[in-house]
C-alpha cells in the first residue's frame, strides 16, 4: 500500500461539524398559567394554543442532550428588553403572540429588529400562515386544491351562490381548534349568520366560511430545504430536494368529544382517550395517495416560503377530493402528544433529534455553522439514446 493510501486509511473519519458548537439557546413562548385570572373579555378557549411550562422543560432539555445551554423567556411585552440583556446566539421560537391581526409574526419581526438568529418561518409567512383566508388565496392562485371559501367581515355580506350547504365558520386566524366545535358545521342561512356573528363577535376577527369537508382527515409534517443535508445532523433524512416528508397522520375523529371535527376540545390534553380522535399514524392509504399528500404540503410549504419545519391539514370533500384546509408554521412541539411529534415517533426519530433538526437547520441558514462536505451525487442515468449529430 502507499504510504498516502496508508495516511488516508488511518484518518479518523470526517466528522462533523469540525468544531462542535455550544450556543446559548432562548427558548421563546407564551405559557398558559391557569392560575391568573383570565380578562373578561376573551373567548372561553383562548389561550388554547400557548404551551405548557412542562412542554418548555422538554425542550430545553433536549436541546440541552447536545451541550448547548438554553434559557427561557417568555414571549411577553418584556421580550425585548431580556433579549438585550440575556444576549442569545440563536432563539428556538415556538412562541403564538399576544394579539392582533399576526400575532404569530410578533417574536420574528422582533429578531429580526434585533438581528438575532431564529428557528423556523420568518415575518412574512408567520403572519400569511395565521391568516387562513389568504393562505388559501395563495395557494389557489398556484394551483393547490381548496374548498370554496369566503371571508365574512362584517356578516352583512352576502353569501356567495357557489357556495352550498353544510358549511363550516371558523375565525380566520386562529388555531388549535380555537372557536371550532360541532356548531362550526351550519345547515341553513340562519344557522350560518348566527355562528358568522359569533365568530366577530367572540373572536374579534372576520369569519372564514368553506364548503363542510365530511371526509376523512390527515395532518402531513414537512421539515427541510434544498441544501438541507449541508446543516443536519442526519443527512439521511433528507430526499434528493433536500426536505423530509414525515408519515402521514390520519386523525380519526368519528368517535371523539366532537364527532368529526378535530376541535379545540378534541385537542385538549386532559380530554382523555374517550374524547381524542384515535391517532393513526402512518396513515392507511395507498401509497400513491401518500405520494399525493406529501406532494401537496412539500408545495404548501414552499410556496408560503415557510422554514424549518411546518405541518399542512387536509381533509377529504364529500366526493372523495382531498383539500388543503390550512398551514401551521409553528406546530406544536409538546412529546408523545403533538401532531408533529407521534409522526416523527412513528419513524424512530426521537423527539431530542427531531428538536435538534430543527435548531442546526435554523443555525445554518444563519450562517452560525459550517457546510458539511457531502460526497458528489452519482452521474445521473441516462433515460434515452445518445443523439449524434
Ligand atoms: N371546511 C371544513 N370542513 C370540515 N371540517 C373542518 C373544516 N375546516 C376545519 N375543520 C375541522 O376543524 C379543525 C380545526 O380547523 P383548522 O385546522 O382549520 O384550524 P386550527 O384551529 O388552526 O387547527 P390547528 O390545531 O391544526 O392549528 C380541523 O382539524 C377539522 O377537523
Ligand atoms: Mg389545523
Amino acid at each position: 500500500m502507499s504510504e498516502k493510501a496508508l495516511e488516508q486509511e488511518e484518518k479518523p473519519p470526517s466528522s462533523w461539524p469540525k468544531e462542535k458548537p455550544h450556543w446559548l439557546v432562548a427558548v421563546l413562548a407564551n405559557i398558559k398559567d391557569d392560575n391568573i385570572a383570565r380578562p373578561a373579555n376573551v373567548p372561553p378557549d383562548a389561550y388554547a394554543d400557548y404551551d405548557h411550562i412542562e412542554t418548555i422543560h422538554l425542550i430545553r432539555t433536549a436541546l440541552e442532550s447536545d451541550g448547548h445551554e438554553t434559557i427561557f423567556i417568555p414571549a411577553d411585552r418584556n421580550l425585548p428588553y431580556a433579549l438585550q440583556e440575556q444576549k442569545p446566539d440563536i432563539c428556538f421560537n415556538i412562541a403564538e403572540g399576544l394579539g392582533g391581526d399576526a400575532r404569530e409574526a410578533h417574536v420574528p419581526a422582533l429578531l429580526e429588529l434585533l438581528n438575532i438568529p431564529y428557528t423556523g418561518s420568518r415575518v412574512l409567512t408567520n403572519a400569511i400562515s395565521l391568516d387562513k383566508t389568504l393562505t388559501k388565496r395563495i395557494w389557489r392562485d398556484r394551483n393547490l386544491p381548496v374548498a370554496p371559501f369566503q371571508e365574512f367581515a362584517t356578516g352583512d355580506e352576502p353569501l356567495r351562490h357557489d357556495l352550498r350547504f353544510p358549511l363550516f365558520v371558523k375565525p380566520a386566524r386562529e388555531g388549535t381548534g380555537m372557536g371550532v366545535d360541532t356548531k362550526a358545521i351550519v345547515n341553513d342561512e340562519a344557522e350560518l349568520r348566527e355562528r358568522i356573528k359569533y365568530v366577530i363577535e367572540m373572536y374579534r376577527q372576520p369569519a372564514l366560511v368553506e364548503a363542510f369537508l365530511s371526509g376523512r382527515e390527515f395532518t402531513v409534517g414537512i421539515m427541510g430545504r434544498a441544501d438541507a443535508k449541508r446543516f443536519s445532523r442526519h443527512p439521511e433524512w433528507y430526499n434528493k430536494d433536500g426536505f423530509h416528508r414525515f408519515p402521514i397522520l390520519e386523525l380519526d375523529s368519528s368517535r371523539s368529544v366532537t364527532p368529526n371535527i378535530y376541535s379545540h376540545s378534541a385537542k385538549a390534553k386532559d380530554v382523555g382517550t374517550a374524547g381524542a380522535p384515535n391517532y393513526i399514524c402512518p396513515a392507511e392509504i395507498d401509497p400513491e395517495l401518500a405520494k399525493k399528500f406529501h406532494h401537496y404540503a412539500w408545495r404548501a410549504h414552499l410556496v408560503l416560503g415557510a422554514l424549518d419545519i411546518s405541518r399542512t391539514d387536509i381533509r377529504f370533500d364529500s366526493d372523495g377530493n382531498p383539500r388543503l384546509l390550512e398551514i401551521n408554521t409553528l406546530p406544536g412541539l409538546t412529546p408523545g402528544y403533538s401532531d408533529l411529534c407521534l409522526e416523527a415517533a412513528t419513524e424512530g426519530i426521537s423527539y431530542e433529534d427531531l428538536l435538534l433538526e430543527i435548531l442546526y437547520q435554523a443555525a445554518g441558514r444563519w450562517g452560525m455553522i459550517e457546510a458539511r462536505e457531502l460526497p458528489p451525487e452519482p452521474p445521473k442515468k441516462r433515460t434515452g439514446p445518445l443523439v449524434s449529430k
